[in-house]
């Protein structure tokens, strides 16, 4: 750990290195202690919020199996159902038992309290985790990563090569947004890596990284998306890395738009399927990279070009996001295109080919370090500056009011029409407005109520 400590930054001030002390890494500059989970520094600007948000997804993971096994029981207590059914649903529920088991084992040393330190803080430095990135956002690439996966797996390390163009000296490697941390790994024991960063903000996928690389087989329920036969709703895996991942190689858990390491100091930095989907725009997102490699280090990208910003301007093409990389400060990059196969479970009727695309680039200049990532505006932050008033805000003003009155009338007794009579009674809609938007609203509500949770 001291070795890494002297590599790092303070995710908050980017003063380094940081200081190991009392099983932590302290932040001289800014008094801050931060915690190692199972081993990892966990680098994240405001370390007790975050251990307490991922805390609370735990919480709510666990919660979510629970009750789903409690809607397996009441679709157990029919008699009508067919024995084959019958015993494919208490297997599931049986498999959802152990898996709620297993999560909370391996998730054990998040489910302590957090570490010590004023909660509320956090706000004053901007950041938060995304909401719609769950512990389980990712969970199926842990099984591609380290059971079914190895054509996949294979197919990734060579795209990855393909742009080297055999100039397989990586140095001083960072992997940014490892997930399970296979590509990390195969990189670091495959080519000629110094050392290797692997960092995810995701700690049951570093937790899951963690034990396989350091060569121990563990056991994990994968739930295919279209189940092959009867019993793959539900399958056991054992996954196991090929062997324990050898010397220098580290797992960091923080936030890549924050990222806890002093500028320059990689010789190479690997984005695996994370520039699209994460919440910065791609020319940030660069400069960042940038600052983050020494002079004429190394920027390897690989995976989907799939931007989902509500921005039709920020949801780039290929030659835009090349374009881009290149008025950062790097060289042409160097790009390939391949179709590739993606998440083919072998217990599983879906699978996708995504043609994904590769590029390397050379850091020929610095460029202007961005400004340090906030996600939240300033009248969120303060409280004190006014909420303002925008068009979204009353849009959603009124329906939420509208909404909240529908859900006021369901007793029990009222019928859909009985509601549009209310509504008309109080002069918000016509009775004929009213019915079909209350059926629209109540089969959204009744949908959610029958949704899966979805590993
Ligand atoms: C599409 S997945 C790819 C995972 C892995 N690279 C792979 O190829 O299987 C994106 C990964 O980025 C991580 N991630 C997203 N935003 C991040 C952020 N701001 N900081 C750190 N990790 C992030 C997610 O947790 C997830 O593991």
């Amino acid at each position: 750990m001291t070795d890494l400590a002297a590599r790092l930054a303070c995710p908050r001030c980017d003063k380094s290195p940081l200081q190991s002390k009392d099983e932590a890494l302290h932040c001289r500059a800014c008094k801050v202690d931060f915690p190692i989970l199972a081993g990892m520094p966990w680098l994240f600007a405001e370390p007790q919020a975050a251990w307490g948000e991922w805390r609370g997804r735990l919480q709510f993971a666990l919660q979510k199996i629970s009750h789903e096994v409690a809607g397996l029981e009441k679709e157990l207590g029919n008699d009508q159902l067919r024995e084959r059914t019958r015993q494919r649903v208490e297997r599931y529920r049986s498999a959802l038992l152990q898996h709620r088991q297993m999560l909370q084992e391996l998730l054990h040393p998040l489910d302590v309290a957090p570490p010590t330190g004023n909660y509320q803080t956090y706000l004053a430095l901007r950041t938060r985790l995304p909401t719609d990135q769950g512990l389980n956002t990712y969970y199926a690439n842990i099984h591609r990563d380290w059971s079914w996966g190895d054509e996949e797996n294979r197919a990734s390390l060579e795209q990855v090569q393909n742009v080297l163009q055999g100039k397989t000296a990586l140095g001083n490697v960072l992997v940014l947004g490892a997930g399970a941390g296979r590509l990390a790994y195969d990189l670091h024991q495959q080519l000629d890596c110094e050392s290797t960063v692997a960092m995810d903000f995701n700690p049951l996928l570093m937790l899951v990284a963690r034990n396989v690389t350091a060569g121990e087989a563990l056991e994990l329920y994968e739930f295919p998306i279209a189940p092959l036969g009867l019993e793959d709703d539900a399958v056991l895996r054992t996954l196991s890395a090929p062997e324990p991942v050898r010397d220098g190689f580290h797992l960091v858990l923080g936030d890549a738009l924050r990222p806890p390491f002093p500028s320059g100091s990689f010789d190479t930095i690997v984005t695996p399927w994370l520039i699209d989907i994460i919440n910065e725009d791609l020319p940030v997102l660069a400069a960042r990279i940038n600052g983050l490699l020494a002079d004429n280090g190394r920027w390897l990208n690989f995976g989907s070009l799939a931007f989902s910003n509500p921005a039709c301007s920020r949801r780039y093409s290929a030659e835009e996001a090349v374009a881009i990389v290149a008025e950062q400060g790097f060289s042409e990059p160097m790009m390939t295109e391949q179709t590739i196969p993606y998440m083919c479970s072998p217990a599983s009727r879906h699978g996708r080919q995504e043609n994904v695309v590769s590029f390397s680039a050379r850091k020929k200049k610095s460029v202007r370090k961005p400004a340090r990532y906030r996600a939240l505006p300033e009248w969120i932050v303060t409280g004190k500056e006014p909420v303002p008033l925008s068009q979204s805000f009353r849009d959603q003003a009124m329906t939420t009011q509208i909404y909240a009155f529908i859900m006021s009338l369901i007793n029990g007794k009222r019928s859909i029409k009985d509601m549009a009579i209310v509504l008309e009674q109080k002069k918000l809609m016509s009775r004929a407005e009213a019915e079909p938007a209350i059926r629209t609203f109540l089969t959204k509500m009744y949908d959610d109520s029958r949704k899966q949770s979805g590993f």
